[in-house]
């Protein structure tokens, strides 16, 4: 009975395989075994693509771990070159650096001090490992004791646009504090510099400062549409940038907006940035694609930033997540909606396991 069950099955399965209905086109005919499927993998991702991040502080022998940020570090200078060898053995390409000060000013003096806390960084760097490209950030926020990206219009008798709120981060006398401090960071050897505080002009200023000193050759790589995003929480508490009062709306762009995101990318290609940067990666995927797509004479760097390296690590640590895995897949997915490199805290597991799979 059973027998007669399953030939009667089966002639049935024959003669409907047969009529109309069934696909002749078959897309799985391409995913059966790993060398098709490697010869139809459109998006590719390896070291060559990932900047690993350091937060520079003060102090011997410091490896002080984030809590928020797990296998993430506050490194002083003097582990930098054991460390920074580790990046360059995995075939890691880049580092972008950021600094704890020591002291905190309502300018950030020590962002532009030749002695600074970068300065010092990147000479050892570039000492230890020549071939690393070396980027910094050019941004107030951690230097500054308000904790934010540029001079304040205060309130203490010196509030030189009565116009404007008190606390407002002032546009024009945040610029040529940026030029300084890029220029400062190409003195010491930084081969990119990356300005992150959303200034209007603050390409123009910083090629013009760098220029001047006879940097022409150093690229600048922009923070051209970054967000004001509750996903950089993380690294607040690790490079210590909080801002004391108020929030960066007025100057980092709403999460709403993607045509904005057109008109900042716009004007820093008109003012001569060489890569546009994206930040954060992960909810803006979308608008990696449309500024990769409307200027796609430029390198894209998406910012895979700690509150999304935060979330993978919170659930791989308790198993419910394959952190190989989601890790490569999330990489993956901001190269293919765009992103030519990506900066990320999980760049050296990543090459890791991009090596390993080789
Ligand atoms: C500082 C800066 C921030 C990040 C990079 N540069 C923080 C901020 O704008 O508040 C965030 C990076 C991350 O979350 O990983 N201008
Ligand atoms: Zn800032």
């Amino acid at each position: 009975m059973r027998e007669m069950d399953t030939e009667l099955t089966q002639s049935k399965f024959k003669a409907q395989a047969g009529q109309a209905g069934f696909p002749t086109v078959r897309p799985r005919r391409l995913r059966r075994s790993p060398a098709l499927r490697r010869m139809v993998r459109e998006t590719g991702l390896t070291s060559d693509d990932l900047i690993y991040p350091f937060f520079v502080t003060y102090g011997e022998d410091v490896a002080q771990p984030i809590a928020s940020m797990p296998g993430i570090h506050q490194f002083s200078v003097d582990r930098l070159a054991a460390e920074v060898k580790k990046v360059a053995a995995l075939g890691v390409p880049a580092v972008i650096l950021f600094g704890i000060p020591d002291e905190k000013d309502p300018i950030g003096l020590e962002n532009f001090n030749p002695e600074g806390i970068i300065p010092r960084a990147i000479r050892t760097i570039k000492t230890a490992v020549p071939e690393m490209v070396v980027i910094t950030d050019v941004c107030l926020c951690e230097y500054t004791d308000h904790g934010h990206c540029g001079v304040l219009n205060t309130g203490d008798g010196e509030r030189p646009h009565p116009h404007l709120e008190e606390g407002h981060v002032l546009n024009d006398e945040t610029l040529p504090i940026l030029g300084q401090v890029a220029v400062a960071h190409a003195q010491a050897g930084a081969d990119i510099v990356a300005p992150s505080g959303m200034m209007d002009g603050m390409v123009t200023a910083i090629r013009k400062a760098l220029d001047k000193q006879g940097y022409n050759q150093i690229p600048i790589m922009s923070y051209a549409v970054k967000y004001a995003s509750s996903y950089y929480g993380p690294f607040r508490d690790a490079a210590e940038g909080a801002p004391k009062f108020g929030d960066r709306r007025s100057h980092q762009m709403d999460p709403a907006n993607v045509r904005e995101a057109l008109r900042e990318a716009a004007l820093d290609v008109a003012e001569g940035a060489d890569f546009l940067m994206v930040k954060p990666a992960l909810a803006y995927l979308d608008v990696i694609r449309q500024v990769h797509d409307a200027f796609p004479e430029l390198p894209m760097v998406a910012y895979n930033v700690s509150g999304e390296y935060a979330m993978v690590k919170a659930a791989a640590g308790q198993g419910w997540l394959d952190e190989q895995g989601v890790v490569l897949e999330t990489l993956l997915g901001m190269k293919r909606a765009g992103a030519d490199l990506i900066i990320t805290y999980h760049a050296l597991d990543a090459a890791r396991w991009l090596n390993e799979g080789d």
